[in-house]
This record gives structure tokens, sequence and C-alpha cells, in this order.
């Protein structure tokens, strides 16, 4: 079953993609299977009054509140659990939603302080940028362009408190948001991943993410350097 499964998304990968993609995106994902995790890096400015395609006019960009974000937890389709909104808004972490008619249709996370990844991974990036992270839209919905006029509203409110640039990480199978970020043109900053072997993880950059400002890190190291939020 979990292999036929497997089969009609790769036929379908390569409906969307082409083959050549689809069998990439099999194998990278077969390599973090194996522990090896890679990452595409971006590094851009935030922008002012981005304005939605046409076809997207009805729908409302903005930071979502407290209790709407409690409410949505509940409901397991939106994939980000109580315990993960309760923390990242004690991190003061701040969401925006795309909704129609106030139902959610996607949302997005962005924090100012560092944040785990996964497991003792945590990610770090310059002071005075913030990270946009748990990106998100309804499997139904996906493929009408939502993703971007998400990922590039609000700026105003980032730049009222002192942040100007975002830094993100997609990872290098995640052909669906890759795309995205070349339809918006965001060129890639550079690569950085992590590989968990012989029970500790071995994290690293390329030049071009260094000068993002971005990291993985693991947990035993970032203590060292200052404590774990
Ligand atoms: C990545 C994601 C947020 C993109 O959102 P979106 O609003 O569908 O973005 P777009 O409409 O611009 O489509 C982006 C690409 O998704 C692919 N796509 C289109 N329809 C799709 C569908 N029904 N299902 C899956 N992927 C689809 C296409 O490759 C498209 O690019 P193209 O138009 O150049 O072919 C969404 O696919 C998603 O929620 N994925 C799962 C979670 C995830 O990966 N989050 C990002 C990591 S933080």
């Amino acid at each position: 079953m979990r292999l036929m499964g497997r089969v009609q998304r790769l036929r379908e990968n390569a409906r969307r993609w082409g083959w050549p993609q689809a069998l990439q995106q099999l194998a990278f994902r077969a390599l973090q299977r194996m522990g090896l995790h890679l990452h595409c890096v971006f590094r851009r400015a935030h922008v002012v009054a981005h304005r939605p395609p046409q076809e997207l006019s009805g729908l409302e960009f903005r930071v979502l509140r407290v209790d709407e974000l409690t409410r949505w937890a509940q409901d397991p389709r939106y994939g980000m659990a109580p315990g993960f909104v309760e923390s990242a808004l004690a991190r003061g972490d701040v969401c925006v939603g795309a909704l129609e008619n106030g139902a959610l249709l996607g949302y997005t996370w962005w924090s100012s302080a560092p944040t785990r990844d996964q497991g003792d991974i945590w990610v770090s990036f310059s002071a005075g940028d913030n990270l946009g992270y748990h990106g998100f839209v309804l499997p139904e919905h996906r493929g009408r362009g939502i993703y971007e006029p998400l990922v590039m509203s609000c700026g105003e409110s980032f730049m009222r408190n002192g942040i100007f640039h975002t830094v993100y990480f997609v990872a290098i199978h995640n052909v669906a948001n890759l795309r995205v970020q070349d339809k918006v043109g965001i060129p890639r900053a550079g690569i950085a991943g992590y590989w968990h072997a012989f029970g500790r993880p071995l994290t690293f950059r390329s030049p071009g993410a260094r000068r993002a400002g971005f990291r993985f890190v693991s947990a035993a190291r970032f203590r060292q350097s200052s404590p774990l939020p």
C-alpha cells in the first residue's frame, strides 16, 4: 500500500515537473531518510505593500490573532499542533495567514529568535533579520499561487520593528516551494545542511549561506555560545 502510494506520487510529480526533476526529488528524499538534510538558503529584503495578483484579490493576507491560531490549531488539516502554536507564540513568533471569506487557506510563520528545526538541530541567523518558516497551503488550494503573496505580505509590520530582511531555508527536494522562489525571482544565497552520522550531527554551509548569516547548529554547540530559549 505504501509502495503504491509512493509510485502514484512519483507519477504525479513526473506529470507536474517532468521525470528528471521527479527522480531527482526521489533521490534527495532517500538521502534525507539516510540522515542527510540538504537545504537551499534564501535571504531577501522585506517589501512594503505587496499586492497579490488580480485573481487573488478576494483573499485577505494578514497577521493572525492568538484566538484564531488557537482555534485553527485544533484542526488537524492545518498541520500546526496546539503545542507548536503555544511555543511559537511564547517565543514572540508571528503567523501570517491567507483567508477567504474568513476561512484559513494557508499560513506561514516568522521568528526573530533562533528556532528548532528538527530534534537537536537549531537554526541561527543574523540579528536584525527574521526567519520565515513552516509555510503551508491546504492541499485543495495548492497551485493557485497563494504562497507567494503569503510570504511577501506584511513586510511593513516587520520593518516597523526594525527587521528589514528575512532568511529562510527550503529542503532541496521541496520542488513546489523552490518553484515559488523561482517565480518570485529570489536567488539562492547558498546551501546548508546537516548529517546525523555516528550518533552526532555534523552541520555545514556554503560560503553563500555564511554571507547570508544562516547556519544550522547542534543544540550542544548552540548551548556553548548562547543559552537556548
Ligand atoms: C510549498 C507550498 C506552500 C506552495 O504553495 P502553493 O500556494 O500551492 O504555491 P503555488 O500555487 O505557487 O505552486 C507552487 C508549485 O507547486 C506545484 N503544485 C501546483 N499544484 C499543486 C498541487 N495541487 N499539489 C502539489 N503541488 C502543486 C507546482 O509545481 C507549482 O509550481 P508551478 O506553478 O511553477 O508549476 C505548498 O505546496 C505546501 O503547502 N506544501 C506542503 C508544505 C511545505 O512544503 N511547506 C514549505 C516548507 S516550509
